[in-house]
């Protein structure tokens, strides 16, 4: 949600003229191809000067994580919980939407029977959380979370409500383009991945310092979502799609901050 995502007093205080300065420096400078991978220490995304990590990796035995890792079985998922529309008694404001796609290894693969979470903004901007008190208002309709399995083919599906920009208190007047954050679990705890996924055209992008923490473009553009007419449902909703990749060249990007709260 990013209301704390604030490095000091100071930082908050700077202007999107001057943030923007500083992402166009950035991206100025750099050679195209040469990451693929969000910066973990991204001067314009203020609180990352602070909480990146300055050690390697701590490497974990995969099998002696799993002894204390989550577990679920696939009966613990209700079909239910694909659609955020239908938590309550009454149906959220927005734009209704269908958000699919496939969940892929590096060589194209499906990854099948695979946990999928979300969590998003309702269509105000705003999150149900005790940080978050921005002057939006709730939807008492709207919880914002879901989870679902993919199938065989490696498929996910959500049905919700497009969410809104928020502000945030990285410098003044700062608003993070829509998003919807994505958590996935590997078939091992640990290739679990968080990400976000975004909407096509967002006049927000270049403002974002999160989203321009990605500084090679092609591989920023794999984090915004298709919009697929043949995706949506007559009279009923719209549809994107998004397929996430978990490894190889043309994976999808791990979001930089492991608290995934902006
Ligand atoms: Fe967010």
């Amino acid at each position: 949600m990013g209301v704390t995502a604030v490095a000091s007093s100071d930082s908050a205080a700077s202007s999107q003229a001057e943030v923007t300065a500083e992402i166009e420096a950035i991206a100025g400078a750099y050679t195209e191809g040469a990451e693929s991978q969000p910066r973990l220490d991204y001067p314009p995304y203020r609180s990352s000067l602070l909480r990146h990590p300055t050690k390697a990796p701590q490497q974990a035995d995969p099998e002696g994580v799993e002894l204390w890792a989550p577990v679920f079985g696939q009966l613990d998922v209700d079909d239910a919980e694909a659609d955020l529309t239908a938590q309550h008694d009454g149906e959220p404001q927005g734009e209704r939407m269908v958000v699919t796609g496939r969940v892929l290894d590096g060589d194209g693969r499906p990854v099948r029977r695979q946990l999928v979470e979300v969590w998003q903004a309702n269509a105000a901007g705003r999150y149900i959380h005790e940080r978050d008190q921005h002057p939006a208002p709730l939807d008492p309709h709207f919880t914002g979370m879901g989870r679902c399995l993919t199938d065989d083919d490696g498929v996910y599906r959500f049905t919700t409500i497009k969410p809104g920009p928020y502000p945030w208190r990285n410098h003044r007047n700062a608003w993070r383009p829509a998003h919807i954050h994505f958590s996935l679990f590997g078939t091992e705890f640990t290739q679990r991945m968080i990400t976000q996924m975004y909407f096509p055209g967002d006049p927000l992008f270049p403002l974002d310092p999160i989203f321009q923490s990605v500084v090679d473009p092609a591989a920023r553009s794999r984090l915004v979502a298709t919009y697929d007419h043949d995706v949506t449902q007559p009279e009923w909703s719209t549809g994107y799609r998004w397929d996430i990749v978990l490894t190889g060249p043309h994976r999808t990007l791990l979001e930089v901050d492991t608290e995934a709260a902006e």
